[in-house]
């Protein structure tokens, strides 16, 4: 079992989708703070590579390890979570965020392939993750710990032409809330980082004109992933005892409070 190494305080982190983007960002900034981190994502070169960029110092390294998973196949979980056993023997946060968006199309258009790819990850993943990272939570001892799920200004309100996207992350808040509730009893705390606009591959197209609500293209402003890295660090600082079940984080600009 892996102790605490390079001056770090020997908490245990699973960051999904971290070969990239949000959860690259996030694992590195918990890494900083000293936690033990394992980025999983498919890929498991572009993984690594995530992990050498966030790596300030050899003994950041020790405390970092790259996972290959596919979050939407349940035995791809079950080998990851086999890992996390073995290695540490308890996690204590899980950011679960592995999530795509599809192309945007309207719902007469969307290909059964693009609507089960959403499912697939954006909540059979979560599900699955969420789940295994529950169970082991129940049974270590301390029990408990803390799981914050990815979901998305579209958790509450759709863009045009986003019915797959929309539909799962709708989704994610039940997932959220259900097992909020399951959790109290066992020292787990759940809650959902709701993000607009973050700086990353899946929004590169906003700023040059996204289609809105009343049929026109706005240019959008997009967030910096350092403040939603901060963010996700400062949740997970918290004792078990208090959840942050809700924070939504976007460009002041942005349109989305006030229907456009
Ligand atoms: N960017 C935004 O503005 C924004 C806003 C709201 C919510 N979000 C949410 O934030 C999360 C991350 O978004 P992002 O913008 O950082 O996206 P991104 O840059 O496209 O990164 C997505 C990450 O998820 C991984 N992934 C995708 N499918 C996976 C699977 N089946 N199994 C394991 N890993 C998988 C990808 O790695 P591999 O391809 O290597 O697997 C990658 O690391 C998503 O849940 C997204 O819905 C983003």
């Amino acid at each position: 079992m892996v102790t605490a190494s390079g001056g770090g305080h020997g908490r245990v982190a699973l960051v999904t989708g971290a070969s990239r983007g949000i959860g690259a960002a996030c694992a590195g900034a918990l890494l900083e703070d000293g936690w033990q981190v394992v980025f999983a994502a498919r890929d498991a070169a572009r993984t690594t590579a995530a992990v050498e960029a966030c790596t300030a110092s050899e003994a950041q390294r020790a405390r970092a390890l790259a996972a290959a998973v596919d979050v939407g196949d349940p035995a791809s979980v079950d080998d990851l979570f086999s890992i996390i056993r073995s290695r540490y023997g308890r996690l204590d946060l899980l950011f679960n965020n592995a999530g795509v968006f599809p192309p945007h199309r309207p719902v007469d258009e969307v290909s059964d392939t693009d609507w089960r790819d959403a499912v697939r990850t954006n909540v059979d993943g979560m599900f699955y993750v969420m789940q295994r990272a529950f169970r082991l939570m129940k049974s270590q001892r301390p029990q408990g710990g803390r799981i914050i799920n990815n979901g998305s200004l579209a958790a509450y309100a759709p863009r045009p032409e986003s019915v797959a996207y929309t539909a799962t992350k709708h989704a994610v808040l039940g997932l959220t809330r259900a097992a909020a509730l399951d959790g109290r009893a066992h020292g787990i705390a759940v809650g959902q980082i709701d993000i607009g606009n973050a700086a990353t591959a899946m929004t590169a197209h906003v700023e040059g004109g996204a289609l809105q609500a009343d049929g026109s293209m706005r240019p959008e402003t997009r967030l910096d992933l350092a403040h939603i890295a901060a963010t996700v660090r400062e949740i997970a600082r918290m004792p078990n005892d208090v959840n942050v079940l809700s924070v939504t984080i976007l460009p002041t600009t942005m349109p989305f409070v006030g229907r456009g």
